[in-house]
């Protein structure tokens, strides 16, 4: 991260984050008021009408409707002062967790929400971890300040605790529940005060010349100035000022306080991210890695959301552009197949619509619409054979067999799951024996989503039946031991949806056994996509 070039300045003003945290803890208010900010909406509330619009347009998201869950992650791009800010939404349900960690490796960053009176909660430390995993920057949002809250030092203990990581009040919240009037900025040396009347309000903002300023005493009545001095005291004693270096290679967190709803808050952390937000970062690639000032254009794909219009078939490739400047227009190799694609027509996800985007730089997100040659962990490039690394498909957890309702629709079935299969939504197995195919997916949730897309998109009734497999690893090594491997276990072989082997487990005990009788084959959990 140190003794990087100057990014030319269109790429130094990108942000590119994603917002991770336990269902409920206030994402969706808080992206809406970021949006708020970004000028991009002229009024809070318009995300979830928008989201509703959207979703109808995509007819197979009525089902995420009832169930009142995100099934689908897009983009967002808006300009906040200087910065543009590219937000890329993660899908909250925990079944969906590896679309979510492929999300991840789109970012450079990450703003976690927590809730103020329950802390840190299950799906925010899971997320967290797969951040970890990354060493992504993490800023905080502690929200819902204006409701009965836990005492500050609690919460900031439970993070570094149960996260393991350094946190540095950027805020400090002052009152607390119907008494809370708001923050001083230790940051900036500012007490902001929260309007609970006007909601869309950008707080009061009061210039303060440190602790001993009389005009603290005017703005604070004093039972809170008090207390809130007293800890603000301890707090400087007790916990670590902010270190951009450590925010940077994600061993410290800084951590804001407010209220999304009322807008409160979130003006500071837009600032937190712009200021101390990492620039769009060096990409993992193989034969070489791949820095953003680079002249020449790189992007990857790593998410597919497909049927986003029923009526035209297209499939959009969210791509992560790595390095360059983009133009519509251009042409870029498409490394796997090693053809070329013209881009005519690529989308930015401006936060108003999808339109067409006539440029793009490194850390922006671009739409590619297609009609499957684009694939997750797929890499575009101006003809160099290099490949993004780091994209993981997991082993799937749960395992089904899948038939059409109608057997002389074997053909249509296998063309729905490719499908699905491609998007990453699924797993899709081709036992070596018998007939049908077993899909895997990592939530049991997502088998009644795509048995309702399947007769939603392609007018096919499915029935998923229990499989006597639990699991599959993929096979790899030693090419004569694993063809004599394949051979002398083929009722658990089959191909996945790239055509790659895979050996379909029921008990653990099955890859004991194939660790102990094949030392030369390997089974794994993940593959790489490229
Ligand atoms: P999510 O996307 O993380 O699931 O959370 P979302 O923003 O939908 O917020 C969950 C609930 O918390 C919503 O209430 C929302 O209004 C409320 N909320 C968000 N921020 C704040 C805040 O700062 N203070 C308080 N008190 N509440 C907040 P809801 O009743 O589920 O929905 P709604 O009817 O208000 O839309």
């Amino acid at each position: 991260m140190t003794n990087r070039p100057d990014l030319p300045p269109e790429i130094a003003r990108r942000r590119t984050f994603a917002i991770i945290s336990h269902p409920d803890a206030g994402k969706t208010t808080l992206t809406e008021k970021f949006l708020l900010y970004g000028g991009a909406i002229q009024m809070a509330g318009q995300v979830r009408a928008k989201g509703e619009a959207r979703r109808t347009r995509s007819d197979f998201m009525q089902m995420e409707k009832d169930r009142g869950i995100s099934v689908s992650a897009s983009a967002m791009s808006f300009d906040f002062e200087k910065y543009r800010f590219n937000l890329v939404d993660t899908p909250g349900h925990s079944d969906f967790s590896e679309d979510t960690y492929r999300t991840l490796t789109a970012v450079d960053a990450a703003v976690m929400v927590i809730d103020g009176a329950k802390g840190v909660e299950s799906q925010t430390q899971k997320l967290f971890e797969v951040c970890r995993l990354r060493d992504l920057p993490i800023l905080t949002f502690c929200n819902k300040m204006d409701r009965e809250s836990r005492d500050t030092f609690d919460i900031i203990d439970e993070i570094q605790e149960n996260l393991a990581i350094d946190v540095s009040p950027a805020s400090w919240p002052i009152g607390v529940g119907r008494e809370f009037i708001g923050c001083y900025d230790i940051l900036r040396d500012k007490l902001e005060l929260m309007d609970r009347a006007d909601r869309n309000k950008v707080a009061e903002s009061i210039q303060i010349s440190g602790l001993d300023d009389p005009k603290l005493a005017e703005h604070v009545p004093v039972h809170l100035l008090e207390k809130f001095l007293e800890e603000i005291e301890m707090a400087k004693e007790l916990l670590p000022k902010l270190d951009p270096e450590a925010l940077l290679n994600g061993s410290m967190t800084p951590i804001w306080f407010g209220s999304a709803m009322n807008s409160f808050g979130v003006k500071e952390l837009m600032d937190g991210l712009a200021t101390y937000g990492p620039e769009p970062q060096v990409q993992s690639a193989q034969p070489r890695n791949i820095a953003p000032e680079e002249k020449n254009v790189t992007g990857f794909v790593f998410k597919v959301q497909a049927n986003m219009d029923p009526k035209h078939r297209d499939r959009v490739a969210f791509v992560r552009l790595a390095s360059g400047h983009f133009e519509r227009g251009m042409k870029l190799t498409h490394v796997r197949s090693k053809k070329q694609m013209a881009i005519t027509n690529p989308v930015l996800f401006l936060a108003a619509d999808r339109e067409l985007a006539e440029e793009a730089w490194a850390g922006d997100i671009i739409g590619i619409p297609n009609h499957g040659q684009l694939r997750i962990g797929d890499t575009l490039t101006e003809g160099e054979a290099i490949r993004v690394s780091g994209i993981p498909s997991f082993a799937p957890e749960l395992l089904q067999t899948c038939r059409a309702g109608d057997p002389m629709k074997a053909k249509h079935l296998e063309k729905a799951l490719m499908q699905f299969a491609e998007e990453g939504a699924a797993k899709v197995f081709k036992p070596t024996f018998g007939s049908g195919f077993i899909v895997g997916v990592v939530g049991a949730l997502q088998f009644e989503v795509l048995a309702s897309r399947i007769e939603l998109e392609y007018g096919l009734p499915v029935r998923f039946e229990a499989s006597q497999f639990t699991s599959a690893r993929w096979v790899a090594g030693d090419q004569t031991a694993v063809d004599k491997f394949i051979a002398a276990n083929k009722q658990h072989i089959a191909t996945d949806n790239d055509g790659d082997t895979v050996y379909l487990t029921r008990l653990q005990w099955d890859i004991d056994r194939v660790g102990r009788d094949y030392p030369d084959v390997t089974l794994t959990a993940t593959k790489e996509m490229m």
